[in-house]
């Protein structure tokens, strides 16, 4: 495949998806992110374009597919990237569940690719920040995780929100949250209020 070939697949699965390249920068700059890790990826790159250091995992075969151009990748991520030093992008095609051979990051993503902050948590460094959507039931799984804390919120604004964190993740009339459930559904459950995504810290 040539050059114009994946960066072409590239850049339509961000008109599918929706750019979020203002999320990426938005969470990077405020946590001052160096290091990622981007479990269930698929093909969305941008989080390359902002921090220096991401490791990418998919067990898609097309998403391996579309790593096999590693050099490809890479010059274009270098000609686009907002930052100075060149980047370094690893690809992994296994499950993430299973070990993974990499250094403590400062940021995970979690983008609609099942449990993957709980699966994953062990390389985030204590400190580091976990971006997620409850889509799959990550968000709620992090929020009721001893390991992690609440920090922040982000919604379509792309604006970081710290204030009235309690008033997430809190269920009509009082209603408990049942984590088997979430887990078993593999979906986020509904609350009074929610946003687009979370941040949560690993505190220990
Ligand atoms: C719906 S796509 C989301 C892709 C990307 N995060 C995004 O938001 O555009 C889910 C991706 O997660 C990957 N995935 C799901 N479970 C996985 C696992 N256990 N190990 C590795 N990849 C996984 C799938 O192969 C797929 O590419």
């Amino acid at each position: 495949m040539n050059n114009d070939k994946i960066i072409n697949e590239y850049q339509e699965y961000q008109d599918k998806i929706g750019s979020r390249l203002e999320l990426y920068r938005v969470v990077s700059q405020k946590f001052d992110i160096s290091s990622a890790l981007y479990p269930g990826c698929h093909i969305d790159l941008s989080p390359s374009l902002v921090i220096p250091n991401v490791v990418y995992v998919d067990n898609f075969k097309g998403t391996i597919n579309f790593f096999k151009h590693i050099n490809q990748i890479k010059a274009f991520i270098n000609e686009h990237k907002e930052y100075k030093e060149e980047c370094e992008v690893l690809f992994f095609g296994q499950d993430y569940t299973h070990e993974l051979v990499v250094e403590p990051v400062d940021l995970i993503i979690s983008q609609y690719a099942g449990f993957v902050g709980q699966a994953t948590k062990e390389y985030l460094k204590v400190g580091g920040i976990l971006l997620c959507n409850d889509s799959h039931g990550d968000a709620t799984l992090a929020k009721f995780d001893d390991d992690f804390r609440l920090v922040g919120t982000i919604d379509e604004d792309y604006e970081i929100n710290h204030f009235h964190l309690e008033d997430y993740f809190v269920r009509s009339e009082g209603k408990p949250v049942d984590l088997m459930v979430v887990k078993t559904k593999m979906k986020g459950p509904s609350y009074s209020k929610s946003a687009a995504n979370y941040l949560f810290q690993k505190i220990k």
